[in-house]
């Protein structure tokens, strides 16, 4: 999709259809009403039916519109002016890309509402165009016979109310743009199927997304590799498995040599089955997500580089299966991890701190200025979260404001819980030096971040917990590509490009 943002006069632009955006009480936009005054007076009659009563997200078009060089006009509620923002011109807009994109139309012709200061115009074009991206989104590689959008949406134009607007509305457009790109690789990866989707493969991918760029650099360890480095907690989860695990290594420079980087770990189970442990049959097939951490790094690294960030980034993703078999862990045993330290497996399906404590201490040696993990790691996050909010917990309490900071910003958000001392008790094992379980019932979101707290002592460090955000379940089955947004904010923001 190509996005532009410019100044003009929307009655007389030539294009497919114009988007034209209304509050509740049917009020105009400046803009729509300076349409609806060349068009004398059309929009204003067609509200007067009050069959459109410009609920956020409600669509309405109409065909022919006269008096100005549009084919159609698609009506878009706004929702009540007094509590617009960023997140529900977003909204709006999904429904009216999601309507467009199914009409034919191949472009279209947005009107940005009152955005008086440029910082808001700068967000409702990000929400704008990052709902674009995820309207447009289609999984269908298997599929045999892709179902075929002959008049697919190609180019939306904003048209906003001065150059000041203009120039925040292109920087967001840019951002946005390349976070949907980033969104959408995170996705592929996601909903390509275990079968397919293999630690192997995904090593491909990383290799694939550096061929050809220099400022990007991809390293795979193999088993042989990580053996040597003494990963026996990594390696203890890929044993009862048939694929070997990777850990793969992404470096993108685009910052001055030698300037610390921020590196992004994530989570990488390209198929969590419980192990011994095992999980109950129903809707274990969402466990092909269980690699959406590791989904969110590449998309984020992919972000960078299409942005050309000045800041160096390192992505580390251990990939692995976890599955039952004769070599697989047991209930009882006990690994050593690359730090060092002993662990006692208590339940084999809590294997992603397993994997994940070995690639957070190989992460020491990049001498990180600040480490953040993505992990669909509890199930508990989703009952304490729900599916909206990703947990943070964090060592580190400025590192912690700016995680929450950039989420809030870009409405992909995260929400902290303690990471109290008094917690750490709970995973004390009477074999090795910590179980990887909590004691107890309770607080498994946060028993889990105590767990990888134990491997994170060298940096400042925080943890999203993603089990809620990275897929929807149900019909609308899919990955969201979250944390993306917030992980690309965050770095956008260490970069001084935005606030
Ligand atoms: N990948 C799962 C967590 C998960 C479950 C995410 C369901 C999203 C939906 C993780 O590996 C896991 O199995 N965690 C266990 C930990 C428990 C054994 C302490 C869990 O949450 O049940
Ligand atoms: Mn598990
Ligand atoms: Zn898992």
């Amino acid at each position: 999709m190509k996005y532009i943002c410019k100044l003009g006069d929307a009655a007389t632009l030539r294009t497919a259809c114009l988007v034209v955006g209304v509050h509740k009480s049917n009020q105009l936009t400046t803009l729509g009403l300076a349409l609806d005054e060349a068009l004398g007076g059309q929009i204003g009659r067609v509200l007067k039916h009050r069959d459109f009563n410009a609920e956020a997200g409600q669509t309405q078009m109409l065909y022919d519109p006269t008096g100005c060089s549009a084919a159609r006009l698609l009506l878009v509620g706004l929702g009540d002016r007094k509590v617009f923002n960023a997140a529900a011109y977003g909204k709006a807009m999904k429904a009216a890309f999601a309507a467009l994109n199914g009409s034919g139309a191949a472009d279209c012709i947005a009107l940005l509402p009152n955005g008086a200061d440029d910082d808001l115009t700068y967000r409702l074009v990000r929400a704008a165009v990052e709902a674009a991206e995820a309207a447009t989104y289609r999984f269908d590689r298997c599929k045999s016979q892709p179902t075929e959008n002959k008049r697919p949406l190609k180019k939306v134009t904003f048209i906003a109310q001065s150059r000041k607007q203009v120039n925040a509305g292109e920087r967001a457009a840019a951002h946005a743009q390349a976070i949907g790109n980033g969104s959408r690789l995170a996705k592929d990866l996601a909903n390509l199927p275990g079968n397919l989707c293999t630690p192997t493969y995904l090593a491909e991918q990383a290799q694939q997304l550096a061929r050809g760029n220099r400022k990007l650099k991809t390293t795979i360890l193999s088993e042989a590799q990580m053996q040597r480095l003494g990963m026996g907690s990594l390696l203890s989860v890929s044993r009862g498995s048939r694929q070997p695990a990777k850990l793969i290594i992404m470096e993108y420079n685009g910052g001055k040599t030698g300037s610390k980087p921020v590196a992004l770990v994530g989570k990488g189970l390209t198929f969590d089955a419980g192990g011994i442990s095992i999980k109950p049959a129903a809707n274990m097939d969402e466990m092909k997500y269980d690699m959406c951490g590791g989904a969110s790094v590449f998309g984020t690294i992919a972000a960078c580089a299409e942005l050309e960030l000045p800041i160096n980034v390192v992505g580390v993703v251990p990939s692995s299966e976890n599955l039952p078999d004769g070599d697989a862990n047991k209930p009882g045993d006990i690994v050593t991890s690359m730090s060092g330290q002993t662990i006692e497996i208590l339940n084999t399906d809590a294997e992603g701190r397993l994997i994940l404590c070995d690639a957070l201490t190989y992460t020491e040696r990049f001498e990180p200025a600040a480490v953040i993990d993505i992990a669909t790691l509890t199930g508990a996050c989703i009952v304490a979260l729900g599916d909206q909010a990703s947990g943070l917990l964090a060592n580190d309490d400025k590192l912690a404001t700016e995680v929450l900071d950039a989420g809030q910003a870009c409405g992909d958000r995260a929400w902290q819980l303690p990471l109290w001392d008094e917690y750490q008790g709970h995973l004390d094992s009477n074999f090795a030096d910590m179980a990887n379980i909590g004691s107890g019932r309770g607080g498994g979101t946060i028993t889990a971040a105590c767990f990888l707290s134990r491997f994170t002592k060298a940096f400042k460090w925080a943890h999203l917990d993603i089990a809620g955000t990275a897929w929807m379940t149900g019909k609308d089955k899919g990955a969201t590509g979250r944390p993306v947004p917030l992980l690309t904010e965050f770095l956008l923001r260490r970069c001084k490009l935005t606030d």
